[in-house]
């Protein structure tokens, strides 16, 4: 009976002239990259007149899948997932589908049939760890023993930023990753993760690089690295990733060397693609691609003056 009159009350009462409710799970708050994504989400949804649902997972995927499970429950116009993990979404999205709600996929990705979504909307984590392994290999001329930080386990941007970067390491036979920890995108988990591996490697001896699967986690790091009197961004090199105001001010400071951005303000693409389809538009590429670049000391002021910081 209560699904007769939700039907009725749409017919009625057009698409077009309601606010569409968008259920966004969002992965967390874990770093400065996610924080400034939800604020783009967030404001860009007041600015469209959206209603917008938001649910912070806390880095949690089986809470995340049940606060979508609920935006079904709730009959929301669309959902919209940036899934902390890659695995564990087919019967969620099934469910969805079921329930004839669509899905947007948007940052990180899903490894379930693409049937089940609209369309991923997202940087490529593959393009941004070749980026960095590429400018890693022309700043040292092929030869680089690498540690790295690796983002939350099972996450796309951490498996993709790790596989993308060997594909291109491995044209060069001397650079290596010669230590690797965990430390989940935080910049708790960055300080951590390098404190074990100093430890491991006699403060770095030998190390030409560190490669930290986010800025957070670098910025972590770098206090590690100082505190035992190593100097990052001149004894060893620094690559990150989202390129966001902090990371820019440690290259003003000489403390961090490169980050590929990753762009965070993605809200009007990714909206934009939603209300397409809810008019009626039905033709999307599975991905869109949102382009990736990386930037240096030589262009950390602009970068900082971009962001409006
Ligand atoms: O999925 C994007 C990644 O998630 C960002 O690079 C990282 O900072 C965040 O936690």
């Amino acid at each position: 009976m209560r699904r007769i009159l939700f039907l009725a009350a749409l017919l009625l009462f057009p698409l077009s002239a309601r606010s569409q409710t968008i259920g966004f799970a969002q992965v967390g708050a874990e770093s400065d990259w996610r924080t400034a994504f939800s604020a783009s989400m967030k404001q860009e949804a007041a600015r469209r007149g959206l209603h917008l649902l938001f649910a912070d997972a806390g880095n949690d995927v089986g809470r995340q899948r049940q606060e979508v499970r609920g935006f079904i429950a709730k009959h929301v116009d669309a959902i919209i997932i940036a899934p902390v993990v890659v695995d564990g979404w087919s019967d969620v999205l099934k469910e969805a589908k079921e329930a004839a709600i669509p899905v947007f996929i948007a940052d990180r990705a899903v490894r379930a049939d693409p049937s089940l979504y609209v369309a991923r909307i997202a940087a490529s984590s593959t393009l941004e760890g070749r980026l960095a392994a590429a400018w890693l290999a022309q700043a040292t001329n092929g030869k680089c023993d690498v540690v790295e930080l690796e983002g939350t386990a099972g996450s796309e941007p951490a498996l993709q930023r790790h596989s993308g970067f060997l594909a291109v390491a491995a044209l060069f036979p001397d650079i290596r990753i010669i230590r690797a920890g965990n430390g989940n995108f935080t910049t708790e988990g960055g300080r951590s993760v390098m404190t074990r591996l100093m430890s491991e490697t006699n403060n770095l001896a030998g190390v030409c690089a560190v490669l930290a699967h986010n800025d957070n986690m670098l910025l972590g790091a770098i206090g590690v690295m100082q505190a035992a009197g190593v100097h990052p961004g001149r004894d060893i090199i620094t690559v990150s990733f989202d390129g966001l105001p902090n990371i820019y001010r440690a290259m003003l400071a000489g403390e961090a060397t490169m980050s590929v951005e990753v762009k965070s303000d993605t809200a009007p693409y990714i909206y934009d693609v939603v209300q397409r389809y809810l008019k009626g538009e039905r033709s999307f590429p599975k991905w869109i691609v949102i382009p990736s670049a990386l930037h240096t000391r030589a262009d950390a002021a602009a970068m900082l003056e971009r962001h409006g910081s």
